[in-house]
């Protein structure tokens, strides 16, 4: 695939995965991008996952023809990016490698060696020429680990954006990009807005016809429209209005509650009403999903003194993420003491900038005339 006259596609797609990072299921799997910058000089940015040596090699030799790669860029040291860099080393022992200090510490601690005969150790603001090809390296420290660097060609405009403008799934997949875009996004960068916002502003002083990620499609129209997103993501701001209700239920009493209130949301002209079974759901669509909507009701029981463990999980991953600016509403079960809503408001004491509605929903075992007022009371309140 060529990006531009100079710059080829050399990455892989990888649909025997499981689950990437450990914990995401990608039904459509995930692309590991890499890019050849071929001019007097040759650059190669970024390795791939080590499942994918030999194909990523020979992509890499066809692209170059006979010549070989004097630089190697290493923006990030993720292992889904950096696996190959001894690989590529055994391969082209004359070519230098590029990479912010924190960089060539991690190589050590991977590889027991920071290859320092072949180290050129950039900053912020550095640059390097490869002839025509003038690139600029920009600190992204944890977007989302400390070490990493992105990228800009000046010539041909692309910033090369690392981790950032990533989604999963693999290229040879049509998907909707936002969709898949947001739960790479939430689950995997989401805890670091800050950062993500600090990139941003310094990505408006350049000029950008292209953004090349390290994973997910190369983006090159309509720029605004991601930068957007991403602007809204980092800094946790809802991006729809709409309501998302997260449940646990053991025997189906909290789930018609549930059904209830979507109901009723829906009968009151709610704009989008979303519901997700914490215990049936995949669970970062349903974190993408809170982080999604600017209303959550989160309805669950009593449990062990607590609350259910599939709820407890999702709160961690809201509030791990810094969930705020967002509206919460509670629904409680418990067949003699219920206790859930306090534990729940406890655990979002962590978050900014909640607003809580006056109507919490109480259901002693099963629907009663009471819950089901509450629930009316709180779907007026919600929309
Ligand atoms: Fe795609 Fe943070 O590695």
């Amino acid at each position: 695939m060529t990006i531009t006259n100079d710059i080829k596609y050399i990455g892989v797609n990888d649909h025997n995965i499981d689950l990437f990072e450990g914990q995401y299921i990608v039904p459509n799997g995930m692309a590991y991008n890499s890019y050849a910058i071929i001019d007097e000089k040759i650059a190669i940015m970024d390795t791939v996952d080590g499942n994918f040596t030999d194909e990523w090699l020979s992509n890499l030799k066809e692209a170059l023809g006979t010549r070989k790669p004097d630089y190697l860029i290493v923006q990030h040291m993720e292992p889904d990016h950096s696996a190959n860099i001894m690989n590529f080393v055994v391969e082209y022992p004359e070519a230098k490698i590029v990479a912010s200090a924190k960089a060539f510490v991690m190589m050590k601690n991977f590889f027991g060696t920071d290859f320092s005969d072949k180290q050129i150790v950039v900053g912020e603001g550095d640059t390097l020429s490869l002839g025509k090809h003038n690139l600029t390296f920009v600190t992204a420290p944890m977007v989302h680990w400390p070490e990493v660097i992105v990228t800009y060609d000046s010539t041909d405009k692309v910033l090369f954006s690392a981790d950032g403008f990533g989604k999963f799934g693999a290229l040879d997949v049509e998907e909707d990009w936002a969709c898949e875009a947001r739960r790479y996004y939430i689950g995997i960068v989401g805890k670091y807005g800050m950062p993500v916002q600090t990139l941003l502003k310094k990505a408006t002083n350049l000029d950008i016809d292209t953004i090349c990620p390290l994973h997910g499609p190369i983006l090159n129209d309509n720029l605004e429209y991601y930068i957007n997103l991403y602007n809204i993501w980092s800094s946790y701001q809802p991006e729809e209005e709409g309501v998302m209700i997260a449940y646990t239920s053991v025997y189906g009493n909290t789930k018609k509650a549930v059904e209830e209130l979507a109901k009723k949301l829906e009968a009151n002209g709610c704009p989008k009403v979303v519901v997700n079974d914490l215990a049936r759901c995949d669970m970062a669509e349903a974190v993408e999903d809170a982080f999604r909507y600017s209303k959550l009701v989160l309805a669950t029981t009593t449990y062990n003194g607590d609350i259910f463990p599939f709820m407890r999980e999702f709160i961690n991953h809201l509030t791990e993420r810094n969930y705020s600016n967002r509206t919460v509403g509670f629904i409680e079960n418990g067949s003699w003491a219920p206790t859930a809503t306090k534990v729940m408001m406890g655990m979002l004491e962590k978050s900014k900038n909640l607003t809580y509605m006056t109507t919490n929903v109480k259901l002693m075992s099963a629907l009663s005339e009471d819950s089901l007022k509450q629930i009316e009371e709180l779907s007026k309140e919600l929309c």
